[in-house]
């Protein structure tokens, strides 16, 4: 009778080590892992914020010097900031702060608008910022409707020494676990 208590007790120590194991790696903190953004309007932010949290990244926001206005934004006027910064492929709006120390993350996430169809100037001034020699850049994205598209590789141009991946667009309501799920696959 005292062995079959034994075995129980011993039972459940293990149930319970396994179990607080299995939290800690759901809680784990990724130090090399930066998730680095820009949103104009809010929607990447709050995949960005979803990102970070679910896989224990630090979180970057890329701010610009000066900040977009409603006019500043507006697609359908052709003389609007964002129209005339996107139609120069060598436009580099500035960017308020910088990381604190971008040699110590092995892999950034980098997260933006789809405006006009790729990623925003201010995007290629936070590329060629820093050097990413030997880090991994992981694109991702919101947009209306349009996919990520060439973004990656336009990066991917600009930080030669990276290995870029393609990136992914998402909704902005993504579950915080499907965005788990693929930034594991991606930092593989
Ligand atoms: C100047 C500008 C251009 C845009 N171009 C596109 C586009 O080409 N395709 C698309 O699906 N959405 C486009 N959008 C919509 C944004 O990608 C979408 O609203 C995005 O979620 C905004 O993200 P934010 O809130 O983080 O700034 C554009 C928005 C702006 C302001």
């Amino acid at each position: 009778m005292k062995k079959l208590l034994y075995i129980v007790i011993l039972v459940l120590v293990v149930f319970a080590a396994v179990f607080l194991v299995r939290r800690g790696e759901s809680n784990a903190t990724n130090n090399d892992v930066l998730v680095a953004y820009f949103s104009a309007t809010g929607n990447t932010k709050s995949v960005a914020e979803k990102l970070s949290n679910v896989i224990g990244a630090d979180l970057f926001e890329i701010i610009p010097e000066q900040v977009y206005t409603a006019d500043d934004l507006n697609w359908h006027n052709d003389k609007s900031r964002s129209s005339v910064e996107m139609a120069d492929k060598n436009s580099r709006p500035k960017i308020a702060s910088n990381v604190k120390d971008m040699s110590k993350y092995k892999v950034v996430f980098v997260g933006f608008p789809i405006w006009w169809g790729r990623e925003p100037s201010i995007i290629d001034t936070f590329l060629t910022s820093y050097d990413f020699n030997g880090k991994t850049i992981i694109p991702f994205a919101t947009s209306g409707s349009s996919s990520i598209g060439d973004s990656g590789k336009n990066l991917q141009a600009l930080a030669p020494n990276a290995k870029v991946l393609p990136g992914k667009r998402f909704a902005t309501d993504v579950y915080a676990e499907d965005l788990k799920s693929w930034a594991e696959t991606q930092m593989q």
